[in-house]
């Protein structure tokens, strides 16, 4: 009785998340119609699944690309207007800045297509066609097959599959694992490779709130970029050149004016990287109760430090700003996620489906899954120390700069001892590094980088096991009695890697012989000795432990599948291209706290400090607010939105997603999540997972009004109803 009415429930809970409330899920476009299109439309949605995905005529998927490797940009123009987040768009603006044009700073707008800035190695990519291709991959495979057996036939195969796509084809093809290798999609794409900046807001827009407001709603960042794709005069993407002209997309985003209400249908179409939706409760145990919060820990050391002298020195926070911000951001996410599969009681939840999942398997007289989650608390319990040794490796031990810095001398160190009359490729290894080394200078600190290492030391030493411990602790110990910071002394005052003038004239002198130097720096031994006890201790065992985790998981998947055969079950996201569909929605935080689905111009001016950096307001953003000069931009009520919140299910590589009303016009960019939904990558929970959005005529106000470039919106499509 007390299980019927388990299932009884969680059949219920399972029912009420996917069809009522809608939110969860990240689900193949190409088998939108047959899965969703029905519930898409009874939400709201006006339009039809063939209108978002075809391969017979345009639709929506043709405005939407990869961009760069990490996120999600659309098409908003007839002539290849692409628009990203400014997050998403960093690394290039910060590329084309400089002290005298600081575009990072300033934001940089091209008056005309001859001022927009190439960026070399930037590429864009279209899906043309996603095809089902399971059978020919998984031909041959049988279940009695070893693992490694499975994976060779499997290897063969994609390469076959795909070799013989591009032979014929201009396009590119990959293929790519579903719902853990149960099934295979191949993906046609085609790439771009001449993508030029044409418009990035200053970063007191573009990063309003900075780290202070990231992963939380309500939120005032005006997170966009906008690009521009060029192909050759023939219409195909070609690299950078001076003769090619903006691209002519077979569709681009009409826009909408018209704003959002509270419960209006929306979808996001995108790029989300990866989520671990599926795993069993041992997994997401190990995770967020022992992963996460050392991680956490360990982080929160470093930007302790980090602030403490970036709050101190201007020039250090501008050196520390990127770095900062890598760290803080995963950092704060993961402290979101923990405290949200406890607050949902997550790993419960696991549980008593994993009981219920038993008692399933023992009827369903399958032998595969009979001992299935046995298998897998075994295989958890012998990962989560090798894991939890790894994550001290790159947490703790990389995290020390002069560390990571030095590491990358191998190259050059056994090129000189194997390989010494060589000239050619050491020469091609002194200039990378002589390039690197002026980039890791430019923005290093030695004080932060000592403290930094000390504190490490000692968090590695109290946390780990002798055996994961690199050899250098044995001199920590015996001859540094666990003075820490005598030790940190050592390395400093004896290594080349934190002086710059030397570590230059040494590259410049540079001749094989002197390798040993090199070889011996107290700094690179620290990174070797990692690097050795990684190769001895745990490589292995790692990927053994994680071949035998993910054939198991495959296995898993299917057995939930044929559990539940009425159950909708969305593939976890591999960077493939999902539809997200959900409602603009606010949601309650915490007890008798609301918060609204939406932020205004209001929100920004309450923020504002000119002491605080995340918080300064420019004069003309100020101006214009002062006037109230919102013009077509503005609600209904008067205001100008900056962002809203919806239930749609975005993870990592959603940034940059175009964010759709029930027309399919485009009425934001999708950038963020908030705080208390970030465990959606293990659990979605639709009280509180919300994806956070610039509103798109905030977008259209900054190129406007604030920018003036204003010309851009006559090759864009915009409507108000
Ligand atoms: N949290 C957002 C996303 O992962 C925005 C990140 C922008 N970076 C930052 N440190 N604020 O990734
Ligand atoms: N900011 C994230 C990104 O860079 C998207 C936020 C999320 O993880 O949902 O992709």
């Amino acid at each position: 009785m007390k299980i019927k009415s388990t299932i009884l429930i969680l059949l219920i809970a399972v029912f009420l998340r996917t069809t009522l409330i809608g939110g969860e899920g990240m689900w193949i476009p190409m088998l939108l119609q047959q899965m969703n299109e029905k519930e898409m439309q009874e939400m709201g949605m006006k339009i039809t699944a063939e209108d978002i995905y075809s391969i017979n005529h345009s639709s929506l998927k043709d405005a939407i690309l990869l961009f760069g490797r990490g996120c999600t940009s659309e098409i908003i123009s007839k002539d290849g207007l692409l628009l990203t987040n400014h997050h998403c768009g960093f690394g290039n603006i910060q590329k084309h800045s400089t002290v005298e044009h600081d575009y990072l700073t300033d934001g940089f707008w091209a008056m005309n297509k001859s001022e927009e800035l190439p960026n070399p190695g930037l590429t864009a990519t279209l899906l043309i066609e996603m095809k089902k291709v399971t059978d020919s991959v998984l031909a041959g495979v049988d279940e009695n097959m070893t693992m490694k057996e499975r994976q060779i036939i499997i290897k063969d195969n994609i390469q076959r599959v795909t070799t013989n796509f591009e032979k014929e084809s201009t396009y590119n093809a990959a293929i790519k694992p579903f719902f853990q290798g149960n099934a295979y999609y191949m993906m046609i794409t085609e790439v771009f490779k001449d993508i030029r900046l044409v418009g990035a807001p200053p970063s007191n827009i573009g990063k309003f709130g900075g780290d202070t407001d990231n992963w939380m709603w309500p939120r005032h960042t005006g997170d966009f970029s906008l690009f521009r794709i060029y192909v050759d005069k023939d219409g195909n993407p070609a690299e950078y050149s001076e003769d090619n002209v903006p691209y002519q997309p077979k569709y681009y985003f009409t826009i909408s004016l018209d704003g959002v209400e509270e419960n209006d249908f929306t979808f996001v179409f995108g790029y989300p990287a990866r989520t671990n939706e599926y795993l069993p409760s041992y997994a997401v145990e190990m995770i967020t109760e022992i992963e996460n919060p050392k991680k956490i820990e360990l982080r929160e050391k470093r930007l302790g430090i980090f602030n403490k002298y970036s709050s101190t020195y201007p020039k250090v926070r501008i050196q520390y700003a990127t770095k900062d911000a890598r760290v803080a951001n995963y950092w704060k996410k993961m402290i979101g996620e923990t405290g949200g599969v406890k607050r949902m009681k997550g790993i419960e939840a696991k549980q008593n489906f994993e009981k219920e999942f038993h008692d399933w398997a023992g009827s369903s007289g399958n032998n595969q899954y009979i001992n299935l989650l046995l298998e897998f608390k075994r295989l958890y319990n012998d990962l989560t120390p090798i894991n939890l040794a790894t994550d001290y490796l790159m947490e703790a031990g990389m995290a020390i700069e002069i560390v990571k810095f030095a590491n990358s001398y191998k190259k050059l160190i056994e090129l000189s001892e194997n390989d010494p009359k060589n000239d050619d490729a050491i020469n091609k290894q002194i200039a990378q590094l002589k390039n690197q080394a002026s980039e890791f200078f430019k923005d290093y600190y030695q004080p932060i980088d000592e403290e930094v290492m000390a504190v490490m030391l000692r968090l590695y030493d109290q946390n780990m096991s002798s055996e994961f411990k690199p050899e250098f602790f044995t001199a920590i110990h015996d001859k540094y009695n666990n003075n820490y910071l005598a030790y940190t002394d050592y390395v400093f005052s004896k290594s080349i890697f934190d002086k710059e003038d030397k570590l230059i004239s040494f590259l410049n002198n540079y001749k094989p012989k002197k390798y040993k130097k090199l070889q011996n720096d107290p700094a690179y031994k620290m990174a070797y000795e990692m690097e050795a006890l990684y190769k001895t201790k745990f490589e292995t065992k790692r990927i053994v432990l994680n071949n035998a985790i993910d054939s198991l998981q495959r296995i898993y998947m299917k057995a939930q599948m044929e559990m539940k055969p009425d159950t909708r079950f969305y593939p976890d996201a591999n960077f493939t291209l999902r539809v997200s569909y959900g409602k603009v929605n606010g949601y309650s935080p915490r007890d008798a706290v609301y918060y609204k689905h939406f932020t205004t111009l209001e929100g920004i001016m309450e923020k504002e400090d000119p002491d605080i950096y995340d918080y300064v307001v420019t004069d003309r953003l100020r101006e214009l607010y002062n006037n109230k000069d919102y013009g077509t931009y503005a609600d209904k009520d008067g205001t100008l939105h900056v962002g809203f919140a919806a239930s749609n299910h975005t993870t990592g590589g959603n940034s940059g997603s175009p964010v759709l009303n029930a027309e399919g016009q485009l009425i934001g960019v999708n950038f963020d999540r908030c705080w208390e939904g970030t465990m959606s990558d293990l659990m979605y929970d639709p009280e509180v997972c919300r994806n956070i959005s610039i509103d798109i005529r905030y977008f259209l106000f900054i190129v406007d009004k604030y920018a003036g470039a204003g010309y851009l919106l006559d090759e864009m499509n915009l409507i108000k109803n």
